[in-house]
């Protein structure tokens, strides 16, 4: 059995993903051809050359403008129900998927839209799929502390089935994680988990606040830990999962190349490390994929390999007897 083989084999959960990062090159030209005004191409060479990303930020400006393009409840059930599609052709069974309704809403989406689109697309993933989807919902962190408060009265007034995380996203260079801690407390307090961004773009210190401002339960990425021997010994001793996203920091030039990667070295500190792919349908990314180049990026057994998809069943929030019957 190959490589490929072998990890498609294996039932997956993912845990870093985000709903419109995860739209297919074909659903964003059918919908930039249906919204010409967005400025996102509609031809596909076009496009492609619109997902060269130059650095993080141009790659943030890219996602909004895709983000420009979801205005009404049926864009958000193709974007789940399209998800679901490529999770099960990964042989995910479970994910965790990231939504930014602050900034849908200020891109017109009406919040009933969402969660209707939201509610029906999730049902459609189990009947049609055989995927279990989970709700992150976040706050964009560029928008600053009202932002905070609106994701939080969103999430917390609507409390859509299948909400289990708060999230904290965007760019971390200016927006200090602290800002959004009484957020984070509320939405822990009403039974949220925490799952803020950190460290994929600026250092440990932004992780250290994900752990101590916002009870982080997870990371997401939390890549720049590597540079902080303290900092991995405090993750894997409390046994603080990171949402590992190779491609994704290769394609927004965060690292060199996936053999530079720092994921060998937060295994070898025993972190507890999930591979995920962050936004796939704009980096080309597949959950399959990301296990194949780590696995052969560092020379991984196949036990170690399944040991990886069994980190990310255990770091996800799905309680032990849906977990059983998943995966
Ligand atoms: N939104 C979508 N992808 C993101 C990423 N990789 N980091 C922060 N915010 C994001
Ligand atoms: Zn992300």
């Amino acid at each position: 059995e190959n490589l490929h083989d072998f990890v498609a084999s294996l039932p997956k959960a993912e845990l870093h993903v985000h709903l419109l990062g995860a739209a297919t090159v074909d659903t964003v030209l059918d919908l930039a051809r249906r919204h010409p005004a967005a400025g996102v191409p509609a031809e596909r060479a076009e496009l492609a050359e619109f997902y060269t990303f130059r650095d993080f930020d141009h790659f943030l400006k890219v996602y909004w403008a895709v983000q420009s393009l979801i205005t009404g409840r049926d864009d958000v059930h193709t974007l789940v129900t399209g998800l679901a599609r490529d999770l099960a052709a990964q042989n995910v069974r479970y994910a965790e998927v990231t939504v930014t309704p602050y900034n849908h809403l200020l891109d017109g989406l009406s919040g009933d839209d969402l969660l209707d689109g939201l509610a029906a697309g999730r049902a459609a993933a189990a009947r049609d799929h055989g995927v279990e989807l989970a709700w992150c919902f976040d706050i964009p962190g560029e928008k600053g502390a009202k932002a905070g408060r609106e994701t939080l009265a969103f999430a917390l007034g609507e409390r859509p089935d299948g909400l289990v995380a708060f999230g904290l996203g965007g760019p971390e260079t200016g927006v200090g994680r602290a800002l959004f801690a009484p957020m984070f407390t509320a939405a822990r307090e009403a039974g949220l988990h925490s799952v803020p961004h950190a460290g994929e773009t600026t250092g440990p210190a932004t992780v250290w606040s994900a752990v101590h401002d916002l009870g982080a339960e997870r990371i997401g990425h939390g890549t720049s830990a590597a540079a902080d021997p303290r900092l991995l010994e405090h993750l894997a001793e409390h046994r603080i999962p990171l949402e590992v996203c190779p491609t994704s920091n290769v394609r927004t030039r965060q690292v060199g190349s996936l053999e530079a990667h720092p994921v060998r070295r937060l295994l070898d500190h025993g972190v507890a490390v999930t591979l995920n792919t962050d936004d796939p349908g704009m980096f080309g990314a597949t959950l399959n994929g990301e296990y194949v180049a780590v696995a052969e990026a560092l020379g991984l057994t196949r036990g170690e390999i399944a040991q990886l998809a069994r980190n990310a069943v255990a770091a996800s929030f799905l309680s032990d007897s849906p977990r059983d019957a998943l995966l």
